[in-house]
Order: C-alpha cells, then structure tokens, then sequence
C-alpha cells in the first residue's frame, strides 16, 4: 500500500491505486540515438501513441532520443540488464553477437525499397528475429531506416581508387569492416554517438550512411561529398528486454504486437519518404553536392566487392545469403 500526503489536512492518507489508475501501469523506456524526425524517430512516437491508446493510458511509452540515455556502446547492455525496456539498434550493431545477422549488410543485393520491405518482414528475418532468444532478447520486427551512400570530405567517391587510404567510419560488423578494406580505405569503428566529434577532428574522412542520418545530423556540412550508391542497407531491429516482455499479462504482450503490427507498412513508407525529402533538403541547402555512379563505376564496385560474399559464406552461413538471393528473386 502507498500513501500521498493531504496538504489541506497535514496528514497522509493511502492511495487508491486502482482508482487512480496507477496500479497496473507499465512504462515501457525507450531509448535510442538519432534524431526524432527520422525514420526510428518518427516510428518510435507512432509507436508510443498507439500503445497509449490501445491500453487506455495504461500502458506508457517514454522515449530518449539522440542517445541521451544510452548510446550504441551500452544500450545492448542496458536492454539485456534491464535498466532500460527497449531500443532499436541498427542490425549492423547486432553483429558480434549473432554473427549470421551479417548477411542483411552485404551490399549490391537489395534492389529497391519495397524488396527490402518483403526481406525485413519476411521467413529469413523472422529466423533472425528468433535468434535473439540466445543472447535473451526478445525481438519484435526490423524497422527500415534507407539505402546507404558513401560522403567524403574532400572529393566524390566515384572509381574505386578513390577509396585507396582514406580513413572510413564503420559500424561493428566485420562485413562492412570488410567492405572497406575491399576498397582499401581504412575503417574506424566509431559509435553514432562519437561520430560527429570524429569527422570534426578529422578522424574520419568519409562514412556510409543514409540520407536521413546524414541530414538530420548535420554531416553533409563536413562530408559534402555524397554519392548516391545505395550499396547497402540500414534498417533497425526493435527489441524488447525479454523478463520484461515475460512480465507483461497476454492483453499486454497483444497490445504491443498489434501496435507493431499496425505501425509496420506504415513505418517502411515513412522511412522511404523522409529519406527523399531530407534528399530535397540536402540539395536546396547548397551545402552538398550529390554524385550518380555511372553504371561502368558501378560494376568497378561491383568487381571490388565480389569476394565479400564467399568470406560471408565462408566465414558465417552459406544458408541464409542463399536464403536471402531466394527471398530477392
Ligand atoms: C549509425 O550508427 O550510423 C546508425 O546505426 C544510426 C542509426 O541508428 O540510424
């Protein structure tokens, strides 16, 4: 039993937790590290109001963007500890931990948004998602940020020489790690965090990353040069702590999938929108210039990474990349 103090009174009296509504309440924190007009961002508020009013307030979804809370150093530890209910790490971020989850981050094999549509909500996602029960996640669905571009400080990145000897930030997986170092660049895991401090001391002179990421973060301002390869994708996996999914009644855990549910078509077109306005943006700003691969440098990418695909299969899973070309074709 709780108490509040009466002011009018001086004295304390109990609580009616129930008639106050308070009782079952379940906060559910939700942290995460970008920009709340973003793909995540956006997602992440649709995703708060639908469980609010889908749980007639008892059920509250409180989000801390911009990595306030936690970062992508400790918010995996931070879900799995319990301080934190939720987050949305990017799948690359996933990667030291379940491996095989590297196969989202092969490049050249996603086409067009909608086929990554029907991949992240397809069998080999769902094979991923439930993967998760090893490391004791649980997984909720993948989210869709964009197709990555390569941005440079001092020049385009058009032929593949032009990557020889420039210093290239990569998330924590071995696959884009690899990537770079197929383009003979050099990579420098750094967190989204410490990204911005990274590029404004000159440690790091280009990056792959989205449009939405790098307009919402203000980096086209320092790595001007974008090229529109849309090499690879980015997209979120969405995941809950699992003694606390385990905690929550059937109603509860339904709330939440139906909310999930709901928000997932809508969320995708979201992702594709924003990304072509903050394109827009980018070009009336004057502050960047955008390149096109024309089809023969392409290819020259093409030709450079051809082996990234065996060191998966070798290194990881022959399964899932056949699994993933069946799922694309
Ligand atoms: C990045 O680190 O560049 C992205 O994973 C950030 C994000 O969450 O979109």
């Amino acid at each position: 039993i709780s108490f509040r103090f009466d002011f009018w009174n001086q004295r304390d009296l109990p609580y009616d937790d129930e008639q106050i509504g308070l009782k079952d309440q379940i906060v559910i924190n939700f942290s995460h590290v970008v920009a709340e007009n973003t793909p995540k961002g956006l997602a992440a508020s649709k995703f708060a109001e639908l469980i609010n009013e889908k749980s007639n307030g008892n059920m509250i979804v409180h989000i801390y963007p911009n990595g306030i809370l936690y970062n992508d150093k400790n918010e995996l530890a931070a879900l799995k500890d319990g301080d934190i209910q939720m987050i949305a790490p990017t799948f690359s971020k996933l990667t030291e931990e379940l491996p095989s989850w590297q196969v989202l981050d092969l490049p050249f094999l996603f086409e067009n948004n909608e086929q990554v549509y029907e991949v992240l909500h397809g069998p080999l996602s769902e094979q991923l998602l439930k993967e998760l029960e090893s490391i004791h996640i649980h997984g909720l669905t993948f989210w869709h940020n964009g197709f990555k571009q390569m941005a440079a400080k001092n020049g385009p990145l058009l032929e593949t020489s032009d990557f020889i000897g420039l210093t290239m930030r990569s998330m924590p997986s071995k696959v884009l790690i690899k990537q770079t170092q197929l383009l003979h660049a050099e990579p420098i895991v750094t967190s989204f965090n410490d990204l911005y401090a990274s590029i404004q001391n000159d440690t790091i002179a280009s990056q792959e990353n989205t449009i939405s990421n790098i307009y919402s973060k203000g980096y086209y301002r320092m790595h001007p040069h974008i090229t529109q390869s849309n090499h690879g994708i980015l997209a979120y996996s969405v995941l809950m702590n699992e003694d606390f999914w385990n905690s929550l009644t059937k109603q509860q855990q339904q709330i939440i999938t139906e909310s999930i549910n709901e928000l997932q078509r809508w969320q995708h077109d979201e992702a594709v929108k924003l990304n072509a306005e903050n394109l827009q943006q980018l070009q009336r700003s004057g502050q960047a210039q955008l390149y096109t691969l024309t089809e023969a440098q392409r290819n020259e990418w093409k030709e450079v990474l051809q082996p990234i695909y065996q060191y998966y299969e070798r290194q990881i899973s022959k399964n899932y990349l056949k699994q993933l070309r069946e799922e694309l074709s």
